[in-house]
């Protein structure tokens, strides 16, 4: 199969020009001018930009929580991303006390192979130690191209939880092994403590989940995340990154030269916490959750300067009648929103108005998820990468609506946000997935990202 995307203008991480681009059997085979057509699907970009396809790197996809599973299986998940230009995503399958990382894996695995429409990668979340046998088999998890381990400070209840000693062992197994910890930092004894106060007095609306979950609570444990990885000298990825003041310690300890990345999600970028003050505030609910104006404009800032490294969804939907569980006590919202469609042209859309470069999005949406997470044939523009391209009008305007999304939810809360620009077609490995508002892939194309592990 060969392709020649031509006239238009290649954005990668660090530079953008003009040039046409061959790809055959998947791969970006050449980059250049006048290639020979015969036999060829041609397609013209004039005046659109192309970009890699952008990497997901955080979503849960049928995922079991709250009292029921994500909204978005598989298919209906990476159908979306192929409409929203994700044509890689990192689903995060969930290890269970007495169940083994390539067991709970390969469950997810088959899953995948079967739906999945775009490529995908898996970081494994660990919740038990199994008495150490979890341990034994992170180099086969690595071997298997599984090269990122999570780890919840939060989410005790809900046995899911690690421990500082368990987190000490994790960061130091996967360093030894080559992996990265991924952290998601809240402190959940001082949430338990507001949520009980609050529910005894009487306050149960989706601002108290803001209220629970403040600044200071995801602060405290990034900060506890950041020094234990310091002290033990292991590599760590703080995941959905909310705050000011964890992001200020995150910085500061990346600029001492300790191997520590930043995400940030979407969410936190355009919403505060005064959404959860909304008649539909439950629909916002998400943990960690919105935060104040100061945290916004610092991740902002931060997105600028280059500090934060990648932007992904935690896209995790539930249906309308599953939010409405909490409209009387924020405890029984199940936590989560939709965002997979939304994040790149979220973020082009914010280059596209002058707040960040092009090659920046790419940098945070694509490049730089492929080099911390060792996907080596993926994030960026470039001869011997896979063909997973975005042809994007920056014309293009607009809206977010519940009905030109691609997911199987029934609401987001990205409804009614206006975009300047959209990606117009979706290629992954050369195969054409969306195509001006259509969804045209097929489930099973996506394949397995086997991952390098770090040097
Ligand atoms: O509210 C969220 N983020 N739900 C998904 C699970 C998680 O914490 O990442
Ligand atoms: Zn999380
Ligand atoms: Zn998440």
């Amino acid at each position: 199969m060969k392709l020649i995307i031509k006239n238009g203008t290649i954005v990668t991480q660090s530079e953008s020009y003009k040039a046409d681009i061959l790809v055959e059997d998947g791969k970006i085979c050449a980059i250049g001018t006048a290639f020979n057509e015969d036999g060829a699907n041609v397609v013209d970009a004039s005046g659109k930009l192309v970009l890699p396809g952008a990497i997901d790197a955080h979503t849960h996809l049928a995922m079991p929580f709250g009292g029921t599973v994500s909204a978005d299986n598989y298919l209906a998940g990476t159908r979306a991303a192929a409409c929203g230009g994700v044509t890689t995503v990192f689903d995060y399958p969930m290890q269970r006390k007495g169940s083994g990382i390539i067991e709970t894996i390969e469950a997810r695995k088959e899953m995948c192979d079967e739906e999945a429409c775009v490529d995908y990668a898996f970081h494994c979340c660990i919740t038990d130690l199994n008495d150490g046998a979890i341990l034994d088999e992170f180099k086969d998890a690595v071997d298997y191209g599984v090269t990122s381990f999570k780890c919840f400070l939060v989410y005790k209840k809900e046995g899911m939880m690690v421990d500082d000693g368990t987190l000490v062992k994790i960061l130091l197994k996967a360093k030894e092994t080559g992996a990265i910890t991924n952290i998601h930092a809240e402190n959940p004894d001082v949430i338990d403590l507001n949520i009980e106060k609050f529910l005894k007095e009487g306050k149960t609306s989706a601002w108290y989940h803001y209220l629970s979950r403040p600044e200071f609570v995801e602060a405290e444990a990034d900060k506890r995340a950041i020094h234990w990885a310091k002290s033990v000298d292991a590599p760590l990825y703080l995941v959905h990154m909310a705050d000011k003041e964890g992001l200020e310690a995150a910085i500061a300890a990346k600029m001492d030269g300790n191997d520590i990345y930043i995400e940030t999600c979407p969410q936190y970028l355009e919403f505060t916490c005064d959404v959860y003050k909304r008649e539909d505030g439950r629909n916002f609910v998400c943990s960690p959750p919105m935060k104040g104006q100061e945290s916004q404009d610092a991740l902002w800032k931060a997105l600028k300067t280059g500090a934060i490294d990648t932007v992904a969804t935690d896209h995790c939907p539930f249906q309308s009648y599953e939010k409405d569980w909490g409209k009387d006590d924020f405890t029984k919202i199940p936590n989560g929103c939709a965002g997979v469609e939304n994040l790149y042209p979220y973020m082009l859309s914010a280059a596209n108005e002058g707040k960040l470069s092009f090659n920046r999005v790419v940098e945070l949406c694509s490049f730089n998820p492929a080099k911390i997470f060792g996907c080596t044939e993926k994030g960026s523009i470039a001869v011997g990468k896979d063909a997973d391209i975005v042809i994007y009008d920056t014309e293009k305007e607009f809206t977010i609506l519940i009905d030109n999304m691609h997911s199987d939810y029934d609401h987001t809360i990205w409804e009614g946000k206006k975009l300047h620009g959209y990606p117009v077609m979706t290629y992954v490995r050369g195969n054409l997935v969306y195509d001006n508002g259509e969804f045209v892939g097929k489930p099973g194309l996506g394949e397995f990202v086997k991952r390098e592990g770090r040097k």
